[in-house]
């Protein structure tokens, strides 16, 4: 039975149309101000035997925290040979040339969690900074965030991996954006995530979204339509 899943597998690898598939857990760098060296390492080594190429970190601009915990993060990822990258680009510049710093095509992959309204700066930061650019512009959808400032991304994330209501998660939102890169031959980052819950009410947000097998149905559904990326959220 092994040898006939190995089989199968290397078929599958053969078969695939997918150059450098990774996957990505998303990581709130803002929930771990306290952590030390061996508070990283430790989660480092969970990711690695968890398969999961790196960790997208999500750090808010300016944070207090930021220079501290980066430096931790990354002193922890070198020494595991592990990856990181970010969705900031004010950083970059100090953290690109680590080895620990996921790299794709020759640049230093990027991603965003929204600001579609800073599009126009993409091709000047780009230009700066050979950056590999993946956005999440869900709020775009995804044939106007394939083709804003001119197509100045090199691939797409979006957001949309929960089920609303009573339904089950589907594959209508990855189609659209597998099939509006494809036409450019630029990757998809796809999402998954177990569930998703959220209370702030300074922000007016205050709603649930439906879990129970949405986790293996998510993978089934990666298995099928192979992404190129895969992003967790959240780690
Ligand atoms: C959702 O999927 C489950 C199987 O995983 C199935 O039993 C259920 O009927 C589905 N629900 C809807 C609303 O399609
Ligand atoms: C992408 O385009 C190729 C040929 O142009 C086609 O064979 C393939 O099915 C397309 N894939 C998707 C997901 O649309």
């Amino acid at each position: 039975m092994r040898f006939v899943r190995l089989l199968l597998y290397t078929a599958w690898l053969t078969a695939s149309h997918v150059q450098a598939a990774a996957v990505f857990a998303h990581f709130i760098v803002g929930n771990v101000p306290t952590w030390g060296l061996p508070d990283w390492k430790h989660d480092i080594r969970l990711a690695t035997k968890a398969h999961i190429d790196a960790f997208a970190l999500n750090m808010a601009y300016g944070w207090y925290a930021n220079e501290d915990t980066l430096a931790l993060a990354f002193q922890a990822a070198e020494q595991e040979n592990f990856q990181l990258f970010f969705l900031l680009i004010s950083l970059i510049k100090r953290y690109s040339s680590s080895s620990a710093y996921f790299q794709h095509k020759g640049g230093p992959f990027v991603s965003t969690f929204e600001g579609p309204g800073n599009a126009g700066d993409w091709n000047n930061i780009k230009a700066q900074r050979g950056c590999f650019f993946v956005p999440d512009w869900s709020s775009l959808g995804a044939i106007p965030a394939a083709d804003a400032t001119d197509g100045v991304v090199d691939g797409l994330f979006n957001w949309a991996s929960w089920p609303w209501g009573n339904k089950n998660m589907t594959t209508f939102i990855d189609a659209s954006y597998l099939q509006t890169l494809n036409e450019t031959g630029k990757p998809y980052m796809m999402p998954v995530s177990p569930w998703f819950y959220t209370n702030m009410p300074g922000y007016d947000k205050n709603w649930l979204w439906r879990d129970d097998d949405t986790w293996y149905q998510r993978w089934q559904q990666i298995w099928y339509l192979q992404p190129e990326f895969v992003q967790i959220i959240s780690w």
